[in-house]
């Protein structure tokens, strides 16, 4: 039977009951929320333009979970993707975690499970396994080590010479780092659907258009090698680090090669200079799954909740510190 009429019918019911919030009403509800909670908003870079402009702290993976190590709020609210909720969950077991909508997973995660890395380290008793923090908590309780983009080539420089090591499981960020340290990798082949879609014909069309803009290219990006081939000195740069460099150099314009949202956060942080994005398609849609609605939604009813399994955070903990307390 087709009962699309009644479900219209229930939507509408609800509808009046729930009138829609206008943005005023929306931002002033988010305040007021905040303060009653004592609640924290932290936004990766690739968040919406309004939802970066609510948030206590916009950053990259790193920086956020810094914030979410450090926070004395009650509650916090990522305005992120499903795994670095967990992340900060695992840092703050006591605390509320929401995710203002569940379904904000990660493409990149989804290519590594707990089982994959148990069945490398069977086959490596003497192996050291070291895991992108864009993985679920149960594959960070499986490993020695987490990194970001921003300290991956650090934490690797560090490890003991000698041993195989499991880099997963982004291949494009491990090849950047068997090409900065040196090292030779067992490397996990995943990639996020998004960064691997940006081509190097995006990159090359993009340099016609602007052929003064100096290149911020992420690391997870399918093109960096073959940009490389012709710049061997260009830096890759995490999120964060693209808007640290963009400060510093005495370049005018950028071309921004990573997901969109990352020409709003460096717009506002960088005025007076232009960044023109590689591509407009290059958009994580789990990210902008997050909205000024869900996030009052969550913030009234805490809805969303992210929790982790106390054996299964316990085992991932000991690597997020030690990516935290390197870079
Ligand atoms: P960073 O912000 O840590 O550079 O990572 C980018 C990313 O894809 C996060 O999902
Ligand atoms: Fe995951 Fe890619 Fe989206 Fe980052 S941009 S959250 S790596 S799918």
């Amino acid at each position: 039977m087709n009962d699309i009429p009644a479900r219209q019918n229930e939507h509408a019911n609800l509808m009046q009951l729930r009138p829609m919030l206008t943005q005023d009403e929306l931002l002033s509800e988010i305040s007021r929320l905040r303060r009653e909670r004592n609640a924290v908003i932290l936004a990766h870079n690739y968040q919406r333009p309004e939802v970066q402009a609510i948030a206590d702290y916009v950053g990259d993976s790193l920086g956020l979970s810094r914030q979410a190590a450090r926070t004395d709020a009650d509650v916090i609210v990522f305005a992120g993707v499903h795994f670095m909720a967990e992340t900060a969950a695992i840092l703050n077991p006591e605390k509320t975690v929401l995710l203002p909508d569940l379904r904000a997973g990660c493409s990149l995660a989804d290519t590594l499970t707990a089982q994959d890395v148990r069945d490398w380290k069977a086959r490596h008793p003497d192996g050291l396994v070291v895991v992108y923090v864009n993985t679920t908590a149960d594959v960070k309780a499986e490993a020695d080590y987490c990194v970001t983009s921003g300290n991956a080539v650090q934490i690797v420089q560090s490890l003991p010479q000698g041993v195989p090591v499991l880099f997963a499981p982004d291949r494009f960020l491990a090849a950047h780092v068997e090409r900065q340290t040196g090292r030779t990798l067992d490397i996990w082949q995943g990639a996020c659907h998004v960064h691997e879609a940006i081509l190097p014909a995006h990159v090359d069309a993009a340099r016609a258009l602007h052929p003064d803009a100096e290149l911020l290219i992420h690391p997870e990006c399918g093109c960096s090698s073959h940009v490389l081939q012709e710049f061997p000195d260009l830096r890759l740069h995490s999120t964060e680090s693209m808007v640290t460099h963009a400060r510093e150099s005495s370049a005018a314009s950028f071309v921004v090669v990573t997901e969109l949202g990352m020409v709003t956060r460096l717009e506002r942080d960088v005025p007076g200079k232009t960044f023109v994005p590689v591509n407009r398609t290059a958009c994580c849609e789990y990210m902008k799954m997050i909205t000024l609605e869900n996030v009052y939604e969550s913030l009234r009813d805490l809805s969303g909740r992210v929790t982790v399994p106390h054996d299964t955070a316990l085992r991932a903990l000991l690597p997020i510190e030690r990516m935290l307390a390197i870079g």
